[in-house]
C-alpha cells in the first residue's frame, strides 16, 4: 500500500497511514456509497454523472455530505498524481457511532475516503456464468452492501469465469460489477433501469454515443432465454469499458466472435473515449 495517495476526512496521505475506527458504520453496516471515477490521458470521464450519481446514492441512504467537497478531493487526487490514466476510489460513509446500532445518530458526521489508483483501460474478453440475483432490493443505489455480488463473482471466479451475469427468477439484471447489453437479428437490447440494477455510467454514455450515431438500443425487460439466443452479448463498466462475452459456462450459445454490431458500439465507445468526448472536466 505504500505511495499509494489517499485522503481521509479531508487529510491526503498514504493508505497506509490512514486508521479508520472499529465503529465507522462504514465496517459495521456497510452504511456507505461509492465511486469510482474514471480517467484518462489526464481528463476524467463523465465527472459530473459520478458526481450525480454520488449524491443520489447519499441522498437515497440520508447520508448528508458536502458533495461539492468531496469532488474538490478527488479532483486534488488525480491533480497531484502524476498518473495519466487510472482512477479514483471514493467513500462516503455515515460516520462513527458511538455504540454499534442499527438506529444511526441522524448527527454522525460524515467520513470520507479516496484513493488513486493506476489503471490501464482495456477491453477484455470475459468467460461469464450465469445465476440467480441473490441482491438485495435497491441494487440502483452505489451502496458499499456488496455481498451478493461479492458471493455470486467468485462463485464464478471458481468456474474459472471472469464475471457473472445475474436473472431474477429468469428475468436479465446486470453483471456482478457491470451491465450487460446483447444483440439479436443486429438489433440490440439491454435491461431497462429499474431498483435491481445499477444505473451504469457507461451503460449510459454507451447508449448515447451510439444514438448520437443512428444506433438504437433497445430497453426492456429480457429473459435469460433471450440472452441465449443472442449472436453477441457484452459488458459494461467505468474500468472493463465494452467487455465481449466469449462463453457463457454451461450453456450451449450462438456468439459470433467479433460480433459486427459489438465491433461498431465498441468503436463508438473507445472513439468518443479516446478523444475526450466523454470528459466534462479538464484537470
Ligand atoms: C453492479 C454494477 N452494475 C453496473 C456497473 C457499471 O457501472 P459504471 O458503468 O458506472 O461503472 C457496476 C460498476 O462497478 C456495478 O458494480
Amino acid at each position: 500500500m505504500k505511495n499509494i495517495l489517499g485522503v481521509f476526512n479531508g487529510k491526503f496521505q498514504d493508505l497506509d497511514k490512514i486508521k479508520v475506527s472499529p465503529l465507522s458504520r462504514a465496517y459495521t453496516f456497510s452504511d456507505s456509497v461509492y465511486e469510482v471515477i474514471p480517467f484518462y490521458n489526464n481528463k476524467i470521464i463523465a465527472f459530473e454523472k459520478h458526481i450525480n450519481r454520488l449524491s443520489n446514492s447519499c441522498d437515497a441512504l440520508n447520508i448528508k455530505s458536502n458533495i461539492s467537497l468531496c469532488s474538490d478531493e478527488i479532483l486534488h487526487l488525480i491533480s497531484t498524481s502524476k498518473l495519466k490514466n487510472g482512477y479514483v476510489y471514493y467513500q462516503i460513509s455515515r460516520g462513527v457511532d458511538a455504540l454499534r446500532s442499527h438506529i444511526y445518530d441522524t448527527s454522525l458526521e460524515v467520513e470520507t475516503f479516496g484513493y488513486i489508483v493506476d489503471y490501464q483501460f482495456e477491453s477484455k474478453d470475459l468467460k461469464v456464468s450465469l445465476c440467480e440475483d441473490i441482491r438485495w432490493q435497491r441494487c440502483d443505489i452505489k451502496s458499499t452492501s456488496l455481498l451478493g455480488n461479492v458471493m455470486s463473482m467468485n462463485q464464478s471466479k471458481n468456474n474459472h469465469c471472469d464475471e457473472v451475469i445475474m436473472h431474477k427468477d429468469g428475468e436479465l439484471t446486470e453483471g456482478g460489477a457491470s451491465n450487460v447489453f446483447f444483440v439479436i437479428e443486429g438489433n440490440i437490447y439491454t435491461p431497462s433501469l429499474s431498483s435491481n440494477i445499477l444505473p451504469g455510467i457507461t451503460r449510459e454514455l454507451l447508449i448515447s454515443e451510439s444514438n448520437k450515431n443512428g444506433i438504437y438500443i433497445e430497453e426492456g425487460k429480457y429473459s435469460v432465454n433471450d440472452l441465449l439466443q443472442a449472436e453477441s452479448i457484452w459488458l459494461t463498466s467505468s474500468t472493463k469499458c465494452l467487455g465481449q462475452v466469449i462463453e457463457i459456462i454451461g450453456y450451449e450459445t450462438k456468439i459470433e466472435l467479433n460480433n459486427e454490431v459489438f465491433q461498431k458500439c465498441n468503436k463508438i465507445f473507445k472513439n468518443a473515449f479516446l478523444s475526450g468526448q466523454l470528459n466534462n472536466n479538464i484537470i
